[in-house]
């Protein structure tokens, strides 16, 4: 068989078998099978879907063109978080010592910031000397020692899917969530973990924005979590407006910072404990939600969560004092300016996804995974919708490089936060739960 009578039969409505999609994949990975042809196939699959045995088969492939990490050995639970990404979400950054503090094993892998949505990684390498770019064999003997690392995409683990994603990113072939669910949990599987826990987003700020289809990545993703063994469940979670107050990257350490402190913005609190207590479930370590809700008050409250993540940050790299002067060591913008409001009203929209594009504009962002980051840069949002203010009251910290830079912000901020009377719809911060025996809808949350 071709690659072209392949790419025929999908273009055609028809389906690969589980063999063709192993071959196909690890003759890409060897760079035996051209880009163009993979281009037209991605495409192929973007119109006509994937059955289920095809995505499970893909993302087999896609697993095995790499290594994983070796961590069967471990006798604690390996659980791991993955989110779909917004605007202001730095929660893996306190979560993963939480969690690590509660004796589960945490190998975390995230991702870098592209478009409108920051990235861990950039997050993280904004503290002064951190490495994120460990191997497969020291990021494994961290996670024994210390419990937890945190780490990007490493050229060993699923290259087939390392250049499919680049390739997909470069044809308008993202958005196809049979390409989607196999990229991430081909990742995640890689990882060796026993439990995931997934946050897929929804809202304007989300890579996929309507419910109904955040619901479908869900449910195809935790398919594939249940066949390779490894228990995994979906919180979807609001990004209808940025979470938390920090929307950066020093500054989102920073409030990651405040809430290992047991502080930090009641919305980022709450989506942190959310997954946290997933996590705890999914390692099985605790058996109910009020257990795991209160074995992450003890991490918190106990200062164990805190000495954990500065214990990682030192183990990677990092400054020793880290979490007792932040400010010492992550870099500050020179200008701070006020966004204020241009009249008095309720506030309707916080819309993510300007201000996300504001902050890449400012420098804190990337528009090509060549382009460098500031880290100093970006915006303290004050607001949420349903907030009543005052003209002239001020509703965004703008942190900037020079006042040009402060001026282009204020003119993204007028257009990304929109004021009237009606008193908004509340949104739940946390609406449904998915899991391999159905879907939940939640009654509790309601930020908005
Ligand atoms: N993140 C991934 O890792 N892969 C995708 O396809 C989309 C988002």
């Amino acid at each position: 068989m071709t690659v072209v009578e392949l790419i025929e039969r999908k273009r055609d409505g028809g389906r690969l078998s589980a063999a063709e999609w192993r071959e196909l994949m690890a003759r890409y990975a060897a760079g035996e099978v051209p880009d163009y042809q993979l281009s037209a196939l991605a495409m192929a699959v973007f119109f006509r879907g994937m059955d289920d045995d095809e995505i499970v088969a893909l993302t087999a492939a896609m697993l095995e063109s790499g290594k994983r990490l070796a961590l069967d050995h471990l006798t604690v639970p390996r659980v791991d978080k993955h989110s779909t990404g917004g605007v202001g979400d730095k929660v893996s950054i306190p979560l993963a010592p939480m969690v690590a503090a509660c004796g589960v094993a945490v190998p975390m892998m995230s991702g870098r910031g592209l478009g409108h949505t920051g990235g861990t990684l950039d997050k993280l390498e904004s503290i002064p000397g951190f490495n994120t770019r460990l191997s497969l064999d020291v990021a494994a003997r961290q996670v024994e020692h210390l419990g937890c690392a945190l780490i990007g995409q490493t050229a060993e683990i699923a290259p087939a899917d390392r250049r499919l994603y680049a390739l997909r990113d470069a044809t308008a072939t993202v958005e196809a969530i049979p390409l989607i669910a196999a990229s991430i949990m081909s990742k995640k599987l890689a990882e060796g973990l026993t439990g995931l826990v997934l946050d897929v987003k929804s809202g304007a700020g989300a890579f996929i924005p309507t419910l109904e289809r955040a619901l479908t990545l869900a449910k195809t993703m935790i398919a594939l979590g249940q066949r390779h063994g490894c228990e995994t469940v979906t919180l979807i979670t609001d990004m209808d407006q940025p979470l938390g107050v920090a929307c950066g990257n020093a500054i989102e350490v920073l409030e990651s910072i405040e809430v290992l402190k047991g502080g930090g913005p009641e919305d980022l609190r709450a989506v942190t404990f959310a997954l946290g207590e997933e996590m705890l479930l999914v390692a099985k370590v605790e058996a109910t939600r009020a257990a795991a809700r209160a074995r992450l008050e003890r991490a918190l409250g106990s200062g164990a969560a805190l000495a954990k993540f500065q214990e990682i940050v030192v183990a990677q790299g990092g400054p020793a004092g880290l979490v007792d002067a932040p400010e010492r060591y992550l870099a500050s913008a020179p200008q701070r300016a006020a966004f204020v409001a241009p009249r008095s009203g309720v506030v309707q929209r916080v819309e993510p996804r300007p201000i996300g594009r504001a902050i890449t504009a400012l420098g804190g962002g990337r528009t090509r995974v060549e382009d460098s980051i500031d880290p100093a840069v970006g915006f303290l949002v004050h607001v949420r919708p349903g907030d009543t203010v005052r003209a002239g009251e001020p509703l965004v910290t703008i942190l900037a490089r020079d006042a040009a830079a402060v001026e282009e912000a204020r003119t993204a901020l007028g257009r990304a936060i929109v004021i009237g009377e009606a008193v908004p719809p509340r949104r739940a911060l946390v609406s449904h739960r998915v899991t391999a025996r159905g879907v939940e809808e939640l009654a509790a949350g309601g930020a908005s």
